[in-house]
């Protein structure tokens, strides 16, 4: 008996050994997939964050529903992009076969190998010519356009990584940098030995020297490569102690950087009518205010706002926030047009544009979320021309601050919050809905500005604020 009693024991011990591991097997199995992740001491929501529950994990879908979508027009961008490439590539060698065709019957056709340096030049004008650079081109839709990158000295911007989006802002690397040393030194180049066909004076210093420029008078610049064609380069230079901007425009036709124009801009007379179509969102509005006023009023100073308020509910607080901020800082360029209206973002800006009676104005469409820099305005200013450009800015849309900062008790402060990190938001390169352009092409276009959602729809999240790309 006592033996069996030993077995016995023995077999419940293996027993009870057995359901203590099938135990902490399933507990480690449930930590492993259900338990929340800390952060070394970081609060979770749900425990701390009571308030993170439901709404918490609705902003996070729709922000990652947003960011999808952008995306997938990114993407049919690239296909339209790539379609019509093959269209080009297809068209050219037609006509390539049709050539040979012609001098395989002995009709004045002579092969490549004989051609002269001058014809070559001759070849890369004729590139250049058929580029989007010096006159515009017609493209089958909006997916046509090739988006420029822009760059400083330090940075560059690029948007198109493949299918690795979330591009953040980037020292140049070092291939890149080399090209783009080369392009701004072609370009001081170009400024400091003008020809007599640019439409530049020499100019003197103050002294009666003659002016010579430098790498650190370089502002920004921006490229493009349009793939069957070549790259083009608009480049922007200053002195510090002078006012006007030097542009000057390259091309590099898969050969030599080669000159297609330079010019000097004066901008300081330039003023931009700023439009902002509102409704409610009245604490945004003092935010964007202070915005305003450190950089429009005390820096640039050659600004108008027009502010298109539709709705009669918070009217009055909008009213007394832009009177007060006249009264202190002795600002009266503005001009508040209230609709009894529902809200319609493509509405407030055309009755915007069309409220300003001195004719024709450099006009800035943006929203009441947009943060922005003295710099992008200049940006503004250099970027559009009447009759052949718009300047369409792509912003960066920050996330949540509650969801990116989930881990604080408060989310830092609103200047720490405008980084360009892929942690902290995205590039809303399809977003078009922030623009430069002169009220004369406004009015000739006719139509509506296209803005496929009405910005006032994301009341789920919290008011966001976008950074420009170009700040
Ligand atoms: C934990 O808290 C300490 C002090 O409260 C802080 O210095 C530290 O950065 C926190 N660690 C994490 C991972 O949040
Ligand atoms: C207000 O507008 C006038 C021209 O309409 C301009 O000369 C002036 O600089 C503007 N003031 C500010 C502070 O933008």
């Amino acid at each position: 008996m006592p033996r069996r009693g030993l077995i016995l024991q023995t077999r419940t011990h293996w027993l009870l050994f057995g359901l203590a591991l099938l135990c902490s097997l399933v507990l480690f199995l449930y930590l492993l997939e259900c338990a929340p992740q800390t952060d070394g001491n970081a609060s979770l929501p749900g425990v701390i964050g009571e308030n993170y529950g439901k709404e918490y994990y609705q902003a996070l879908l729709q922000e990652q529903e947003e960011h999808y979508q952008t995306r997938a027009t990114s993407l049919k961008r690239q296909i339209a992009q790539l379609k019509q490439e093959l269209q080009e590539m297809s068209e050219k060698m037609r006509s390539l076969q049709e050539r040979r065709n012609v001098g395989a019957n002995g009709i004045g056709y002579q092969g490549n190998k004989e051609q002269a340096p001058s014809d070559l030049l001759e070849f890369l004008h004729s590139q250049i010519d058929k580029a989007e650079v010096s006159i515009g081109a017609r493209l089958p839709s909006e997916y046509g356009v090739i988006p420029f990158e822009s760059f400083t000295l330090m940075k560059v911007f690029q948007l198109e990584m493949g299918l690795t989006r979330h591009p953040e802002e980037k020292p140049v690397r070092k291939d890149k940098r080399d090209e783009l040393v080369e392009v701004i030194e072609a370009g001081l180049e170009v400024i400091n030995n003008p020809d007599e066909d640019d439409e530049q004076e020499d100019e003197d210093g103050p002294l009666g020297e003659k002016l010579i420029f430098n790498e650190n008078d370089f502002i920004e610049g921006y490229y493009r490569t349009e793939r069957d064609k070549g790259t083009q380069y608009e480049l922007f230079f200053k002195k510090a102690d002078l006012m006007e901007y030097r542009h000057v425009t390259l091309f590099r036709p898969f050969g030599p950087l080669m000159k297609v124009k330079s010019e000097m801009i004066d901008i300081t007379r330039s003023i931009i009518n700023i439009i902002v179509p509102l409704a409610e969102r009245t604490e945004a509005f003092a935010q964007f205010m202070q915005n305003f006023r450190d950089v429009c009023i005390h820096q640039d100073k050659r600004i108008h706002l027009t502010v298109v308020y539709f709705g009669k509910e918070g009217l009055s607080e909008v009213k007394s926030i832009l009177e007060s901020v006249a009264s202190e800082s002795d600002f009266h360029n503005y001009t508040l047009v209230s609709l009894n209206e529902e809200f319609n973002r493509g509405r407030g800006l055309n009755v915007g544009a069309r409220a300003w009676d001195k004719g024709e104005v450099l006009m800035f469409f943006c929203d009441v979320d947009i943060y922005f820099s003295a710099e992008f305005l200049n940006s503004c200013r250099l970027n559009a021309e009447p009759g052949k450009k718009v300047f369409y800015p792509v912003v960066f849309s920050l996330y949540n601050p509650a969801i990116v900062y989930a881990n604080q008790d408060v989310p830092p402060p609103v200047e720490q919050q405008l980084v360009h990190k892929k942690d902290s938001g995205f590039w809303r390169d399809f977003g078009f809905g922030m623009t430069c352009q002169y009220r004369s092409d406004f009015l000739t276009i006719g139509l509506r500005v296209m803005s496929p959602a009405d910005h006032g729809a994301t009341s789920l999240l919290k008011p966001r604020l976008h950074i420009s790309r170009l700040s």
